[in-house]
């Protein structure tokens, strides 16, 4: 039997998850959306691209969750999304009522499903996903560090001129202007760039890594990035139904590790077919670790607004 991914929202970081995902086979989709006709008319128009594509998924639209029913992986990307000027944080009183509802909706139909969160901001709608829902922290993943960690390898592999398949990066912390990018553990080809890469160059990098949101939400003005967002969620739906035993930067319920207990935040993780099955501990040096514990105060801080 295929494999089900269910994704609420149907705007562009949604449509573009079903995408991607369909267009690699992985499961069939349900996508949904308040909006009445737009997962309808996305999923119809998704579904006749398979022919073409050579894919046998199946693919609905709906605005009733009866459509997600035992989905083994649900996609949460529903919210609102940045406009110019807002920060993430901006979004959190909007998005956490949504949050909420789509939650109960989704663990109603959906009890044995892993919850992938994607709305923003991402560390506290993570923790209020999994609060609500009440599943083990292994069902309920954010996602960010695989988004950030891309934008880093982009922009390191544009300096050095290589491959993007030769640059592998890791950044921790929350999604938002406190995320640590790990310089140290980023390498090219298994050489740490900070043997490649000036201090003071790598420096602006890094700033471009954490302002890679907003970069592109000034270009849009509308709306927020879409295409790397969903493709980083592609990559962690993947190695759940795959039970690939990936580790990507995810974030994850903490209960101790890091020295940080009861918050999400961005860690390395490894994802397989039981969701998160392993947070890896990596060495941090006194300044990685304070800038880690300084991004889980930020998350702590907007936790502490709506109460989760
Ligand atoms: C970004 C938004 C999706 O980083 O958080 O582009």
């Amino acid at each position: 039997m295929r494999k089900k991914v269910s994704i609420v929202g149907a705007g562009n970081v949604g449509a573009t998850c079903a995408h991607w995902i369909a267009a690699k086979e992985l499961a069939d989709v349900a996508l949904i959306d308040v909006v009445e006709g737009v997962p309808q008319g996305k999923g119809l128009d998704l579904l006749e691209a398979m022919p073409i594509e050579k894919r046998d998924v199946a693919i609905v639209g709906a605005n009733d969750y009866g459509a997600t029913a035992n989905s083994d992986v649900v996609v949460i990307t529903a919210g609102i999304p940045r406009k110019p000027g807002m920060s993430r944080d901006d979004l959190l009183n909007t998005n956490f009522k949504i949050m909420s509802d789509v939650v109960s909706k989704v663990v109603a139909q959906s009890p044995e499903s892993i919850l992938i969160i994607v709305s923003n901001p991402l560390d506290a709608m993570a923790q209020a996903a999994y609060r609500q829902a009440g599943f083990n922290r292994e069902r309920v993943i954010g996602m960010a560090g695989v988004l950030d960690s891309a934008r880093f390898r982009t922009f390191i592999a544009e300096e050095l001129k290589v491959s993007v398949e030769n640059v592998t990066a890791f950044v921790l912390g929350g999604h938002g202007d406190t995320m640590v990018p790990l310089a140290r553990y980023s390498t090219v080809a298994g050489i740490p760039i900070t043997e490649l890469i000036a201090p003071d160059r790598l420096e602006q990098i890094v700033q471009r890594t954490r302002d890679g949101g907003a970069e592109i939400v000034k270009y849009l003005k509308t709306g927020s990035a879409y295409y790397a967002p969903s493709a980083a969620v592609t990559e962690m739906v993947e190695a759940i139904l795959k039970d690939k035993k990936k580790i990507l930067p995810c974030a994850s319920y903490l209960e101790g590790e890091y020295g940080i207990n009861g918050y999400y935040i961005g860690v390395p993780c490894k994802l397989g077919a039981a969701g998160l099955e392993q947070i890896i501990e990596i060495k941090l040096t006194a300044e990685e670790d304070a800038a880690l514990k300084k991004s889980a105060e930020a998350v702590k801080e907007l936790c502490a607004v709506i109460g989760v």
